[in-house]
């Protein structure tokens, strides 16, 4: 009897796939643009000192390392509820909000569509954009739930589809859930306007739809954490209903801390303590309770005034230090290309990553010729690119966008 003679090899993960290849990779020139994870200009990975602060402080307090409850300390979860909706919101005012820790933004992710799929979603079926983060069709799908697509990226234009996605939109099956990032989408970094996002949250609701907001790089897009909260707090202002997974992990840079936060926005304070006690007994057989270092963090940063300047100003340091490489990439790339080709579009993109439009053949061949590893869908991460490596990287990328080899 051999128990595992069935088990196949899995595929590899789309993004930490390319990451095993490049760590096997020989050549001493090998760049990886992969990744999301900030890096500061020397390359190294970032944690902001505002964080660095909170951190040290807290260490001199001696903190417990007790169970938290399974749904999170009530500070941390107090703490993120009003950092999402704002304090004088309607839906902290009169508590209509289930928020539980969650572990980074994937496990609130997972939590809240095993939440919707076994207790809520009447046809099972989840709109996800194209293109997304890859890992939203596993949580998704594991979770029960048959996934469709909505337009999102007009390949031709370069920009977003919104003509495309309006209309699928109108075609959703009614009641279904639909994900949105709300800030600096992933991979292609262009967000709807607000008056688009006006416009979708109209059909959402003539569709009767079920949001679920994805908020990842909250602070990246604008540099500004309040301005970029925008569309969380707009929806929680136009619809009664809906759920955020919200991590912490890029804007704090607390990554391995995994933490982050799913909160589910209710009609009354009596269906939110309902909704609680739900994914209380959804998490209690996974992992239990939550960790307590990252929660700690968080809510001290947000709830102590003079941490929370402070990281404001990291914020936007880290988000001026993306725009200047972004845009240096592109007139390195404009200058090389002499008029051939134009990277104007990539000018409009914000968050962490560049969109290049390229193929899947332009991402292998970026990776066998000049040892740079983007993901599959062609994102880079503007953040690993610093003065070193800044040449080589919009030289490869000429060369693979024209064709010289
Ligand atoms: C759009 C999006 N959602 C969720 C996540 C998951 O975040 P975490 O690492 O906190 O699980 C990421 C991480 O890259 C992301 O890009």
């Amino acid at each position: 009897m051999n128990w595992f003679s069935c088990v196949v090899r899995a595929e590899s993960d789309k993004i930490y796939g390319v990451q095993e290849e490049y760590v096997n990779d020989k050549r001493d020139n090998k760049i990886n643009l992969s990744i999301g994870v900030f890096r500061d200009q020397n390359g190294q990975s970032f944690v902001p000192q505002s964080v660095i602060n909170c951190e040290q402080m807290l260490f001199t307090k001696n903190c417990s390392k007790e169970y938290a409850p399974i749904e999170g300390f009530k500070d941390f979860r107090q703490s993120v509820a009003k950092f999402i909706y704002g304090e004088d919101s309607d839906v902290i005012i009169n508590e209509r909000h289930a928020t539980v820790q969650g572990l980074g933004g994937t496990g609130s992710l997972r939590i809240g569509a095993i939440f919707l799929y076994e207790l809520v979603s009447v046809n099972k079926t989840v709109y996800i954009p194209y293109q997304t983060w890859s890992p939203h069709n596993q949580v998704f799908s594991n979770s029960g739930f048959q996934i469709k697509h909505y337009r999102y990226w007009n390949q031709r234009t370069l920009n977003l589809d919104f003509e495309g996605l309006i209309n699928d939109f109108e075609n959703m099956i009614d009641y279904s859930v639909v994900v949105l990032h709300s800030i600096a989408h992933n991979p292609t970094g262009i967000d709807p306007t607000l008056d688009q996002w006006n416009q979708i949250i109209d059909v959402i609701q003539r569709k009767k739809l079920f949001p679920f907001l994805d908020c990842a790089y909250q602070g990246f897009a604008s540099g500004d954490l309040q301005r970029d909260g925008v569309v969380n707090t707009l929806f929680a202002k136009r619809v009664n209903q809906m759920a955020i997974a919200m991590t912490f992990a890029k804007n704090m840079g607390l990554y391995g801390d995994r933490i982050g936060a799913l909160s589910i926005v209710c009609q009354t304070k009596q269906e939110a303590h309902n909704v609680l006690t739900q994914l209380k007994a959804i998490i209690r057989p996974i992992y239990s309770h939550p960790p307590n270092w990252g929660a700690l963090v968080v809510h001290h940063l947000l709830s102590d005034h003079h941490l929370r300047s402070q990281w404001f100003i990291d914020v936007n340091n880290m988000y001026t230090r993306i725009q200047d490489i972004r845009n240096q990439l592109i007139n390195e790339l404009n200058r090389l290309s002499d008029g051939k080709t134009n990277w104007d579009f990539m000018a409009n993109q914000r968050g962490m990553y560049g969109f290049t439009g390229f193929s899947q053949t332009q991402v292998f061949q970026l990776k066998q010729q000049f040892a740079i590893y983007a993901t599959l869908d062609g994102r880079i991460n503007i953040a690993v690119i610093n003065q070193n490596n800044i040449k080589h990287i919009a030289y490869a990328m000429h060369c693979i966008k024209l064709q010289i080899m």
